[in-house]
């Protein structure tokens, strides 16, 4: 009676090992815009990959939408280990002290994907993925998004249309001085709080690639957008160090390779994704679109431009002139 009994007990424990041993080590992918979008649909298309070529050993849960974290906040629980990854826009990550990733946020300093991607494909790309280090995260990945457009309730086309109009802003000091070069009031804000901020009118207006614009909505709260182009928005992959580093090598070498299969899916996606939205924004009727002529544009380019200079003791001027080289950029011939 007494070996049945052990028996048995030793079966159950063994059964419960086997479980254990199966089950999943789960990734929280968390982000804060809507699924809808070129970030929304690579953390899905990761996540499905992950699933596929660790052969369901790791499951990565995604929340958008801030659902689980809003933008500071999500830095924190990544650091502490609540989520386990991210894919914040490269212009939140100056709070960290990482002030060189503002350098993406400098106004015209990419013409163009292809320039952008000299950079996230390059040394540059690389050195600063492995600064992640530094604060105990580690760079996966850039993921593009795309080239912003300014929005508010009045046209805003050349530099005087700005004044003393309170633009949201990401947490980053050189958006702060762009908005600042304009006669702006830049407001930081984090990004689930903007629509209704503009609904309520605690800030006049704001830039964004069109797939956020529209997917929030704001275009339905912003009777003007500008086809600026001003500056880029596109996102750094992230992960607890720790964590990632204490992953089975063949499971992270598997998530490895997914992850540089939804990078490809995702630079593949962003500018279609962005055109697709700009084109429901129009539909929609909401706002009015006008496109900068050569003149305006010149205009805001040589009031915006200042910035670089203004912001080269904060991000580094050895990190500025490697953007320069890399993608032939010369604030002289603008
Ligand atoms: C924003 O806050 O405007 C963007 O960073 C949101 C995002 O993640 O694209």
């Amino acid at each position: 009676m007494i070996i049945r009994k052990l028996v048995v007990g030793l079966a159950t424990v063994a059964f419960s090992l086997a479980a254990f041993a199966q089950e999943p080590i789960v990734i929280k992918f968390s982000h804060v815009v809507a699924a809808d979008t070129p970030k929304g649909k690579a953390s899905v298309f990761f996540a499905e990959k992950a699933a596929e070529l660790t052969k369901g050993k790791v499951k990565v849960e995604v929340y958008a939408n801030s659902t689980l974290y809003k933008d500071k906040e999500e830095m924190e629980a990544l650091q502490l280990g609540a989520v386990q990854m991210l894919a914040p826009s490269l212009a939140k990550f100056g709070p960290l002290g990482l002030k060189e990733f503002e350098v993406f946020d400098l106004p015209y300093i990419f013409d163009d994907y292809k320039e952008l991607h000299a950079i996230t494909t390059g040394p540059v790309g690389k050195a600063m993925l492995k600064k992640l280090e530094t604060r105990g995260l580690v760079g996966l990945a850039f993921w593009d998004n795309g080239f912003k457009v300014m929005s508010a309730n009045k046209p805003i086309n050349v530099p005087e249309d700005y004044k003393g109009l309170k633009m949201r802003i990401q947490s980053s000091e050189v958006l702060d001085a762009q908005m600042r070069a304009l006669g702006a009031i830049p407001q930081k804000m984090a990004f689930s709080e903007v629509y209704q901020a503009l609904q309520t009118g605690v800030v006049d207006g704001t830039e964004n690639p069109p797939s956020n614009l529209y997917t929030q909505k704001m275009h339905e709260v912003q009777k003007y957008v500008t086809m600026s182009n001003h500056g880029y928005l596109g996102y750094a992959v992230i992960s607890n160090k720790k964590f990632w580093e204490g992953l089975p090598a063949d499971v992270r070498t598997a998530l490895e390779s997914a992850m540089a299969q939804a990078t490809n899916y995702a630079n593949k996606i962003a500018q279609e994704e962005n055109d697709n939205a700009m084109a429901e924004v129009r539909k929609s009727g909401k706002s009015q679109i006008t496109t900068p002529t050569a003149e305006q544009k010149k205009a805001m380019k040589k009031a915006l431009v200042t910035v670089h200079e203004k912001m080269a003791s904060r991000i580094g001027k050895e990190n500025i002139d490697a953007v320069y080289k890399a993608t032939g950029f010369d604030p002289s011939k603008l």
